[in-house]
């Protein structure tokens, strides 16, 4: 029996810019963190950058007609902060404002919902010069900047993000440095993740004043479904000390407006948290219409000092953890078969997920902003790429979500991460996420079979299983 989803139901595919836009100086467009850090030598598996990255700067009509063509029907696509201000404040350029603009009038004419992302983890290089997220200010930054392209955008897109995964903005960014800017301390990860808080928290007031009524706001956030190893209450203990740190930390405040007691207990070794001014949790805690989840494996802790080989966190290695206050809390691989990203798949993870943040955001509709998985894809001698994992991956994730909705989870769309094989960070060119291939030296693109199948489920909302 097909699995039918609703007809509202947004099927889409998500990139970010970073990812894929290239042309990395043109435009008046000047360094992110991301530039910097992939011009590092030794930061970027075979120093890799984004300076080309799939061109799709200068290619997105042809990548818009393509998503239509496969039945895609929204897109998420994140704003590169540096073609819009430079240095990260003052007046907006106008050249940065016009390509959005085009990529959205290319979208809508072809009957594709834009999903915007303001903050997809490329920080203008000259706020992190001026202490990036462990700063005050740069919160500050960023909702003049989302006041700045909610102006230009905000009569033709509707559904607006703040921040993607703010986790790893703090914690691989300045915890464990395995992402941009490469700081590795403790105390400046736990400041960065109560800025992107407050940010995310000021950037909505921004745009509710200049956007119109009808604009939707969300967060994405990639809450870990985290699990203990066993029932032994030390165990128990190691998973509410990560769930503090990888969720609740901006959970409580974005839905509450309040800090967990327990994560200030387990940093209170760091940090006092004197950082958080009277009436930044009210700032942070703004209305929001949408929650966005991004989900793509689960964690699995113990209380034990014995892990599973190096230290994990899912996006690279290092000897620094991104788990500031979490020493003696063990990493182990999770059952289930692996993607290309050394993931196991446990498709239950986001049927959990839907479920914890239908019951504890009632009334808050939920959207899947990102799911999706590597594979080591390559074109067969007729030049097609089959990539019949990726199509089980999703199905079966598909199939979770369908099973959240009959539970009563309000679940209002997907998007599949991602549309085009891109840099995926610090692994660069070498993880392929993509439902359609690219050549990387001659930008061909070609749909794999899950971009076609996928294609199908978003025209007919059924889904064979
Ligand atoms: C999370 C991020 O938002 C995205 O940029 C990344 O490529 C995917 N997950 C896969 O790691």
């Amino acid at each position: 029996m097909p699995l039918s989803f609703p007809p509202e139901f947004l099927w889409g595919t998500a990139t970010a810019a970073y990812q894929i836009e290239g042309a990395a100086q043109k435009d008046g467009r000047t360094p992110s963190i991301w530039d910097t850090f992939s011009h590092t030598p030794g930061k970027v598996l075979a120093g890799d950058t984004g300076d080309i990255a799939v061109d799709h700067y200068h290619r997105f009509r042809d990548d818009v007609a393509m998503m239509a063509e496969l039945g895609v029907k929204a897109y998420r696509f994140s704003v590169s902060w540096s073609r819009i201000q430079p240095t990260g404040r003052g007046p907006a350029v106008q050249r940065g404002l016009d390509f959005y603009r085009a990529l959205t009038d290319e979208l809508l004419s072809h009957g594709i919902t834009p999903l915007l992302t303001l903050y997809h983890w490329d920080l203008p290089q000259e706020l992190e010069d001026a202490g990036g997220w462990p700063e005050r200010d740069t919160a500050f930054r960023f909702a003049e900047y989302a006041g700045h392209v909610a102006e230009a955008l905000g009569d033709r897109v509707e559904l607006w993000t703040t921040l993607n995964e703010p986790w790893c903005s703090a914690f691989l960014g300045y915890g464990s440095g395995v992402h941009a800017p490469g700081r590795t301390d403790d105390l400046a990860a736990l400041r960065a993740a109560h800025h992107l808080n407050l940010g995310h928290g000021l950037a909505a007031s921004a745009l509710r004043s200049a956007l119109p009524a009808r604009a939707r706001l969300a967060i994405s956030l990639n809450p870990a479904v985290v699990r203990a190893k066993s029932d032994d209450p030390a165990d128990v203990d190691a998973a509410r000390r990560i769930d503090a740190l990888a969720n609740r930390v901006f959970s409580d405040p974005i839905l509450h407006g309040r800090y967990p007691e327990d994560l200030f207990a387990d940093t209170a070794r760091i940090t006092d948290w004197s950082f958080v001014q009277d009436g930044d949790l009210q700032r942070i805690r703004q209305p929001l219409d949408v929650l966005g989840i991004n989900y793509y494996t689960p964690t699995v802790v113990s209380a034990a000092t014995d892990t599973d080989g190096p230290r994990q966190d899912g996006h690279g290695v290092s000897d620094y953890s991104p788990w500031p206050g979490a020493d003696g809390v063990a990493f182990h691989r999770a059952p289930g078969e692996l993607t290309a990203m050394d993931w196991p798949i446990d498709a239950s993870g986001l049927y959990d997920l839907l479920m914890r943040y239908s019951a504890e955001a009632p009334g808050l509709p939920l959207m899947v902003t990102e799911n999706g998985a590597a594979y080591e894809d390559k074109p067969d001698d007729a030049g097609q790429v089959h990539d019949p994992e990726r199509i089980a991956y999703v199905r079966d994730h598909l199939a979770a979500v369908h099973r959240a909705i009959r539970a009563g989870a309000d679940v209002r769309g997907y998007f599949l991460w991602s549309l085009l094989d891109n840099f995926e960070w610090s692994y660069g060119y070498s993880k392929r996420f993509g439902a359609v291939y690219v050549d990387y030296e001659t930008q061909t693109r070609t749909p794999k079979s899950s971009a076609r199948w996928y294609g199908e489920v978003a025209r007919t909302g059924r889904l064979d299983v």
